[in-house]
């Protein structure tokens, strides 16, 4: 579908910021690598002492400890250097590269099909999708998501670019507050995965339409097929198992961060922050993509979440299979009829936007 200009230009200035930031991390992310270098070397035994201590004892330096905990007989253990490794340059590099990827992907998408219009016009009437439980769980799990990303990211990128950007005393007072505030989220971020996943589990089961949908790229790519779909699509379906089983492994790997060695030892200390951060990088290019399509991809999705009421000719477009489960005629050609609503932003015979 050509684009306007204004239309490029508005895209351009809304994700200018984050390209941006994307660019500047990217370029961030080697001096970061060749500081850990520098770090990691001053005070190490000569490469050739270094090497021969490791090859005599296999990699590990084991003592003995009269206390009772003991894992801190083990003066050196070697999959730390691996992790070490990933904690400060792959996993900075991993993370940008996935989201990075991501944004890139859905500006190119936006330019190629632009916005997803509802192909018959609004009905001008509307029907109900989410009930007030329903949005509460979505904007408590969305809301605390975003400072749990946000603090969690600074803590990743905190050395290579905030603390060159704010110093280190400014860096230290956020880096302190973002702590406190990501590790009391986690609270309301699990209640809303729990309430979600009990309130649309049933809706989310996955079934034999799901693969036509699927095989018709879910009709994004083709202006006007829209694919039959119930209450949600395959894609929507992708994204509710990702969040839910992402979600609960970020619970799992964080609360074993944040109390360590209840559950396990050193390794899988390690295991769970490798975990973390690649589970970062996943959930948050799958939320990038399902803020997209939410909000300037396609016209009348956001409504659901926003009032909890979608346009009948939307639902008719994209859930069709839904409102059948509802007696409602699916035929954008009907008028709105059979169809409760709890308020009118569009009253009929007014004409739709
Ligand atoms: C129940 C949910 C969660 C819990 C309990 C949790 C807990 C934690 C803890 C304890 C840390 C270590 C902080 C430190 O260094 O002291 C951490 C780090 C981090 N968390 Fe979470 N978190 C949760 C959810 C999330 C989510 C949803 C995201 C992103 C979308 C996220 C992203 C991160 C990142 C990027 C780090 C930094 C890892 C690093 O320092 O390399 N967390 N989290």
């Amino acid at each position: 579908m050509p684009m306007m200009p204004g239309t490029i230009l508005r895209l351009l200035t809304g994700l200018l910021p984050g390209l941006l930031i994307a660019v500047f991390l990217l370029a961030a992310a080697p001096a970061a690598h060749a500081q850990l270098d520098q770090v990691v070397t001053p005070n190490s035994p000569s490469e050739k002492e270094e090497v021969e201590l490791y090859q005599q004892l296999q990699g590990k330096v084991q003592g003995y400890v009269s206390i009772p905990d003991g894992k801190l007989a083990t003066l050196v253990q070697p999959q730390g250097r691996d992790w070490r490794e990933f904690r400060n340059y792959y996993g900075r590099i991993i993370s940008l590269v996935v989201m990075g990827g991501m944004l890139l992907g859905l500006v190119g998408f936006y330019l190629f099909r632009g916005k997803i219009r509802i192909a018959a016009g609004r009905a001008g009437r509307t029907i109900t999708r989410f009930m007030p439980i329903d949005r509460f769980a979505h904007w408590l799990t969305a809301s605390s998501f975003i400072v749990l990303a946000l603090t969690g990211l600074m803590l990743i990128f905190g050395k290579p670019v905030m603390i060159p950007l704010f110093g280190h005393e400014a860096f230290t007072a956020m880096a302190t507050l973002g702590k406190y505030a990501h590790n009391f989220l986690s609270f309301p971020f699990v209640l809303g995965i729990l309430m979600m996943l009990v309130l649309w589990i049933k809706d989310n089961i996955p079934e034999k339409a799901d693969l036509t949908w699927i095989k018709q790229g879910g009709g994004f790519l083709n202006n006007g097929m829209h694919p039959e779909a119930g209450r949600f699509n395959a894609g929507q379906k992708m994204i509710f198992w990702t969040i839910v089983l992402g979600g609960l492994a970020m619970a799992l790997s964080g609360y074993m961060l944040m109390f360590p060695f209840y559950l396990t030892g050193v390794n899988g200390m390690q295991i769970a922050h490798v975990v973390h951060t690649l589970g970062t990088a996943v959930l948050m290019a799958v939320i990038f993509g399902h803020i997209y399509i939410g909000t300037i991809g396609m016209e009348g999705a956001f409504d659901a979440m926003g009032n909890g009421e979608v346009d009948l000719n939307w639902a008719r477009e994209h859930h069709a299979g839904w409102l059948k489960t509802q007696g409602i005629s699916t035929d954008t050609r009907d008028g709105p009829s059979k169809v409760s609503t709890r308020h009118d932003p569009h009253p009929p015979g007014m004409p739709a936007e």
